[in-house]
């Protein structure tokens, strides 16, 4: 069964976008089967992939019953991707006033589960409709964090969203880690924020770290993840070191809950 990864935090501009379409294109190159779920109206996981903007998203999973075999595209990078566009805007706004708002993606999965080694979710900078689902779907979160001033601040209310979503939808959720985004390691700022960090939340801190690189930011306008627009640069190998971590931990969680059960 896939482990259901959610990559999430309010904040825009913190790196989920890139940390999906990457980490997705890291999972691959190991050889796991993995899908990419767009769930942004912007689509930017979805272009940064190389897949076509105008394609089948959620929406049509979600309202026109589309079923989920057809609206998933295969990337030219190992993994499979269902897209994402401003059709999303639509889908968020359709299922409002739907008493199991919450878990349109989680039915719509169900028939694909066994398929997959991992599902990521590219989660929209906002807590609604389409971020309600994949916290009512995902087994883990993964929060990028930019280590900044106003990061800590951010995070305790993240935490905060992350008790009402387990209280209300979803109570086996998970927070995998929390991944330092674009460090730069000269800076006392970004040193101060990631030592808090570790303080805080200790073994929930990724131990990689993803630096900021030009190269990061130049992939996604060629439509391809790093390692394949240029794998030798530090995003690559931060990317991979990061991969090869979720995988290792998402397991060690698998292998600590099958302990927990009854023979
Ligand atoms: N490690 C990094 N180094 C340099 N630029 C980055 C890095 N991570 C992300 N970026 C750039 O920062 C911007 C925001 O990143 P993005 O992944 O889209 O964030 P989000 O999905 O949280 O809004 C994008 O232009 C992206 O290319
Ligand atoms: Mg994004």
């Amino acid at each position: 069964m896939a482990h259901i990864v959610s990559i999430t935090n309010q904040k825009g501009g913190v790196g989920k976008t890139t940390t999906a379409i990457n980490v997705a294109a890291g999972l691959s190159a190991m050889r796991k089967r993995v899908l990419l779920i767009d769930l942004d109206p912007q689509g930017n996981a979805t272009s940064g992939s190389g897949i076509d903007h105008t394609a089948k998203t959620c929406l049509h999973l979600f309202i026109e019953n589309t079923p989920v075999e057809q609206v998933i595209q295969k990337s030219s990078y190992g993994y499979h991707v269902i897209p994402g566009n401003y059709s999303l805007t639509r889908c968020d706004i359709g299922i409002m006033n739907h008493p199991r708002k919450a878990f349109f993606l989680k039915q719509a999965l169900a028939p694909i589960i066994n398929n997959y080694d991992y599902i990521l979710l590219d989660c929209p900078p906002a807590l609604n409709n389409l971020t309600l689902n994949a916290q009512g779907c995902a087994h883990y979160l993964i929060v990028p964090v930019q280590c900044e001033f106003f990061a800590l601040e951010g995070l305790t209310k993240l935490l905060g969203t992350i008790e009402q979503i387990k209280k209300q939808v979803n109570p086996d959720l998970k927070v995998l880690g929390l991944i330092r985004t674009m460090f730069d390691g000269r800076s006392r700022l970004t040193q101060y924020v990631s030592k808090e960090l570790e303080k805080h939340f200790s073994d929930r801190v990724f131990n990689s770290v993803i630096p900021r690189n030009i190269k990061l930011a130049e992939a996604p306008s060629h439509g391809k993840p790093i390692m394949y627009h240029d794998p030798k640069s530090q995003g690559a190998l931060a990317y991979l070191a990061l991969s090869a971590e979720i995988d290792r931990k998402a397991n060690a969680r698998q292998y600590a809950n099958l302990l927990k059960e009854p023979v």
